[in-house]
């Protein structure tokens, strides 16, 4: 559903110079599943993600999406993928209602679909009491919950999660983990990108660990425990990206 070919994207930046954001990274998402990319800041995680969405051409190396190629297709992908990022944006005049229906119509939905996605998607979320309040008095949560339904008002087949929990409280970031869960029970394609072990622990089929814009271990946290023979997330992900030394005796490189 999403396969990742060397993908590769290089900025240039007049102070920095060349900046290898992402750097042959490869990888397969299927349907039904969660693929974290798991990294710092800085890693590359945005980077990969607004290749896939097609929001930035690579380099080098390429992909498809829902089998269309990000390059050659571009609005064939975008039409089967919902993009949510810490960032997006809301317009403050428009209620939530407003909000997904202008969504919905840039999306060339009917308005009775954009009606009853409207009702599916303010039942799954929880937003039927502030559905008809403008944005601009909203709670983060509230924002959040009317961000998400906006990327997904068009039931795109591949969802992109760009740390979506960045500056929720505890509650609000439940509910968002629990809506990706249920992406994956209805067999979307989720990528989701996090700095948060635990989130990483608790929702991702395969995890992919990047640094530097490098895929640098990829698997399921079964696997990865097993071939890096240590149980703590934050322990695997520290010696894969070789920030620190092992202890004593220690194994640094899974065997
Ligand atoms: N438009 C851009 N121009 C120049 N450098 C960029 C641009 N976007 C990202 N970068 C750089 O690419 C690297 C990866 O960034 P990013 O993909 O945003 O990482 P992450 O999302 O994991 O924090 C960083 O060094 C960042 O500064
Ligand atoms: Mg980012």
């Amino acid at each position: 559903m999403i396969e990742a070919r060397q993908l590769t994207k290089t900025f240039r930046d007049r102070k920095r110079g060349e900046i290898r954001a992402v750097e042959g990274v490869s990888f397969r998402v299927e349907p039904g599943q969660i693929y974290g990319l798991l990294g710092a800041n800085g890693a590359g995680k945005t980077t990969t993600l607004r290749l896939l969405a097609t929001l930035l051409q690579p380099t080098r190396g390429g992909a498809t999406v829902a089998g269309f190629d990000v390059v050659t297709q571009p609005a064939e992908v975008r039409a089967r993928v919902g993009f949510l990022a810490a960032s997006t944006a809301l317009y403050a005049r428009l209620t939530a209602r407003e909000t997904l229906a202008y969504f919905g119509r840039l999306n060339g939905m009917a308005e009775a679909d954009i009606a009853a996605r409207t009702r599916s998607l303010a039942d799954d979320l929880g937003m039927h009491d502030f559905l008809d309040r403008r944005c601009d008095k909203f709670s983060t949560g509230m924002k959040q919950k009317t961000s998400i339904a906006r990327t997904l008002i068009h039931d795109p087949p591949v969802m992109i999660f760009d740390e979506p929990t960045l500056g929720l409280d505890v509650m609000a970031a439940r509910t968002i983990v629990q809506f990706v869960r249920e992406c994956r029970a209805r067999g979307k394609t989720v990528i989701y990108s996090t700095h948060i072990m635990s989130e990483v622990e608790k929702l991702c089929d395969v995890i992919g660990i990047i640094h530097d814009g490098r895929l640098l271990a990829e698997g399921s946290l079964a696997s990865l425990r097993a071939s890096y023979r240590e149980n703590d997330l934050e322990e695997i992900f520290v010696q894969a990206v070789g920030g620190l030394a092992a202890p004593a005796g220690g194994n640094v490189n899974p065997p």
